[in-house]
């Protein structure tokens, strides 16, 4: 499959289209980037450890029965996936206080929730992915009501196949981040990337963090913990 136009490029991704009409090429770049894009790097070999655990994630996700625009990963650092029209709402999933939540309602990081939540953010640079509900989703005509109630059951769904998944390799499953796009038949489907850049995980015994919070705090180095990761989810 041949790479055609560059249809977007995003922060850590450039999009292409190919010869099919709804299969695109993505390519993950070695950027990372914090705060909303305030704080950038170029980090050898990080595009490389996206894409290969995306491609694990989104593969073992579908073994159980959630389907997402993953296709197949064709190298290095590039995956085909099916072209959707991305929703432009983070649904962010939590399990355990931490980063903007714990800020936000004043709890310490790392106090678990009594149940798990599900917030939507509107995605959107300009404004800074302002938090939103259901009313402001209805009145930015983002999204149809159904959609969102779509989101939301997928959402607490990825969190219970995943955090079974990581707890097996010692792994909590603090929070992450989605993305949903809509195929040509208006069906709402998985989309972007699940990644450490998209998800807080610790180790469970030494609640060492093995995600993007080493990059945005500054505590090592983000390939030695994304590699951690890979391999204790069997990649290669
Ligand atoms: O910063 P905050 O605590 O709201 O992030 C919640 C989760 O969503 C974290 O796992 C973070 O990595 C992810 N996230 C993301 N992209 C954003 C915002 C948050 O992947 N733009």
């Amino acid at each position: 499959m041949d790479k055609g136009q560059l249809l977007y490029e995003g922060k850590a991704k450039r999009l292409y289209q190919t010869e099919q009409e709804d299969i695109l090429f993505v390519e993950y770049k070695n950027s990372a980037t914090a705060f909303n894009g305030e704080k950038k790097a170029e980090i050898d070999g990080k595009g490389i450890l996206n894409n290969r655990i995306t491609t694990v994630i989104f593969e073992k996700l579908k073994k159980q029965g959630i389907d997402s625009h993953f296709v197949e990963r064709i190298s290095e650092n590039e995956q085909l996936v099916r072209k959707v029209e991305i929703i432009p709402i983070e649904v962010v999933v939590r399990n355990i206080a931490a980063g903007s939540l714990a800020k936000r309602l004043g709890y310490e990081e790392g106090t678990p929730l009594n149940r798990t939540i599900v917030e939507f953010y509107y995605k959107d640079d300009d404004l800074g992915d302002p938090i939103i509900n259901n009313d402001h989703i209805d009145i930015l005509g983002i999204a149809t009501k159904e959609e969102v109630e779509t989101l939301y059951k997928l959402g607490l769904k990825v969190n219970s196949v995943l955090q079974p998944i990581f707890e097996e390799v010692g792994v909590i499953l603090v929070d992450f981040k989605l993305e949903f796009g809509r195929d040509k038949d208006g069906n709402v489907l998985l989309a972007d990337e699940i990644s450490p850049d998209t998800c807080r995980l610790w180790d469970a015994e030494t609640k060492q963090k093995l995600d993007k919070d080493v990059f945005r705090r500054d505590l090592g180095s983000l390939t030695d913990v994304y590699e951690i990761i890979l391999a204790r989810l069997g990649g290669k």
